[in-house]
């Protein structure tokens, strides 16, 4: 038996170990849904209190319980550590890392390079590599493959193998997962396909490939992008619809009857999380090296970084449609995740929309069941309101910025003074009450 088949062979009877480098949103599920499945898995990750809490058995990711981790930690399918020495006993290794922006606008590639740094030294004969960190079409050729091949003498395809496979996990989903939602996965070769297939699809339930690491990696952008453009649009729209006294959120109910043709995508306060308003800026950077200007990305992405300011600026023009002005008002924003009922505030609009009131002078409180505390692009660190009933009585304005399901939104409209809505959490109750104002 060749290094290939010896390898797919132990993939496919999950003899295989397995290592995950990044143990974050993507990395833990990605580790769980491994272990469950049989394999042996090591979980690495430079930040100690997540390999702690691993092997303790506790869960520090929403999506997986604490119930489900700990019987795989107390089963020894999983554990986790922060000593990447590990890797030299490993025969199957994702990487799923951070891949945010530079202050610049920039890829920062600086987690991709440490973690293929640390991999290249432990680089061995019948080892299979998956890239799942979304990143630019050409980084798992262009960095990946010298750092872990070429330098370390192995050839790709026949020494080892490797391939990208984008992860799509969407936080706080329960419908489909990281085990349910089709994996794309491209090879740097053949070969690399057929090895980086016997391995997810032991664990996965649908694989589909595609021809190339390259169309594996757009193919993550593509979404993305998608999502991003599509979202641009329906926020240009909100603001061409107040300009002419039109109820966008009626249009797109509306517009949302056609059976066919039309997808519904809704405005709010900014794009956020760790993906949309980040993935697609890595393509835009990558095409101005083949002289080429990403006009969709570049026009989307003006429109939602704007939409922080235009719904500050609707905030003020209300409360000076009520004879009042926003500064020295006691605003309290509602939901700081960048979208419902999860815990995460990367890039969430809710920090610049926080910073934004506070520079026109007004006096800003915010709640969130999910995040207890949180520190503004402009430093501002502050604590989530421990009472949340009183704080919406006590405010000028309640700006509601993240529409978590746990509100009871009947109550706060009843108790507060004025509302502006950003996401339509009052619906048609906003639409008729003289306190609401909605995006
Ligand atoms: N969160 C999502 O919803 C989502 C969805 C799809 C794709 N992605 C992509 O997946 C990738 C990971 O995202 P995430 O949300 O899991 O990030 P995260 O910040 O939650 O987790 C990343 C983890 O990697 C660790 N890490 C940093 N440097 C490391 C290194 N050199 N070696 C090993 N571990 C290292 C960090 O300590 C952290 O625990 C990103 O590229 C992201 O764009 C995220």
């Amino acid at each position: 038996m060749n290094t290939k088949e010896n390898l797919v062979r132990k993939l496919k009877d999950k003899q295989a170990r397995v290592a995950i480098l990044g143990l974050g949103y993507v990395g833990l599920p990605l580790a769980v849904v491994f272990a469950e499945a049989g394999f042996d898995v090591t979980g690495i990750d430079p930040d100690g209190r997540k390999s702690d809490s691993v092997n303790k058995g506790v869960s520090y990711i929403p999506d997986i319980s604490t119930e489900r981790l700990a019987p795989l930690v107390r089963s020894g399918n999983l554990n986790a550590t922060t000593d990447f020495s590990v890797l030299e006993g490993v025969d199957a290794a994702s990487i799923c890392v951070p891949t945010p922006l530079r202050q610049t606008g920039d890829p920062d590639m600086s987690f991709i390079l440490s973690a293929v740094e640390e991999l290249a030294k432990y680089m061995h004969k019948g080892m299979v590599v998956v890239l799942e960190s979304s990143t630019y079409p050409g980084t798992t050729r262009e960095i990946l493959l010298p750092k872990l091949g070429e330098e370390n003498g192995l050839k790709v395809g026949e020494d080892w193998f490797l391939a990208f496979s984008p992860e799509r996990v969407d936080p706080g989903r329960q419908d489909f997962t990281t085990l349910n939602t089709p994996k794309v996965v491209g090879g740097i070769t053949p070969a690399c396909a057929e090895v980086a297939e016997a391995w997810y699809g032991s664990a996965l339930k649908y694989i589909h490939l595609v021809s190339s690491a390259e169309a594996a990696e757009m193919t993550k952008l593509l979404e993305n992008t998608f999502r991003m453009v599509n979202i641009a649009m329906v926020n240009e729209m909100a603001i061409m619809c107040e300009r002419m006294n039109v109820d966008v959120w009626e249009v797109i109910d509306a517009a949302a009857t056609k059976p066919f043709g039309f997808m519904k995508f809704t405005p709010g306060p900014g794009l956020g999380g760790h993906c949309i308003p980040i993935d697609p800026l890595y393509l835009s950077w990558k095409m101005k090296s083949y002289q080429y200007n990403a006009r969709f990305i570049e026009l989307s992405s003006e429109i939602t970084t704007n939409m922080p300011r235009y719904v500050v600026n609707r905030i003020l023009d209300a409360l000076n449609d009520r004879g009042q002005t926003l500064k020295g008002a006691r605003a309290l924003v509602l939901g700081a995740a960048y979208k419902p009922d999860i815990d995460d505030i990367r890039e969430s609009p809710a920090l610049e929309v926080i910073d934004l009131l506070e520079k026109k002078g007004a006096k800003v409180s915010y709640h969130d069941p999910y995040i207890p505390a949180l520190t503004t692009h402009a430093g501002k660190e502050m604590r989530s309101v421990p009472d949340l009933m009183a704080a919406v009585r006590e405010a000028d304005a309640v700006i509601i910025v993240t529409n978590h399901k746990i509100y009871d939104y009947q109550s706060i409209l009843n108790a507060a003074k004025f509302i502006f809505d950003s996401r339509n959490a009052l619906g048609k109750t906003g639409m008729r009450s003289p306190k609401v104002v909605r995006l």
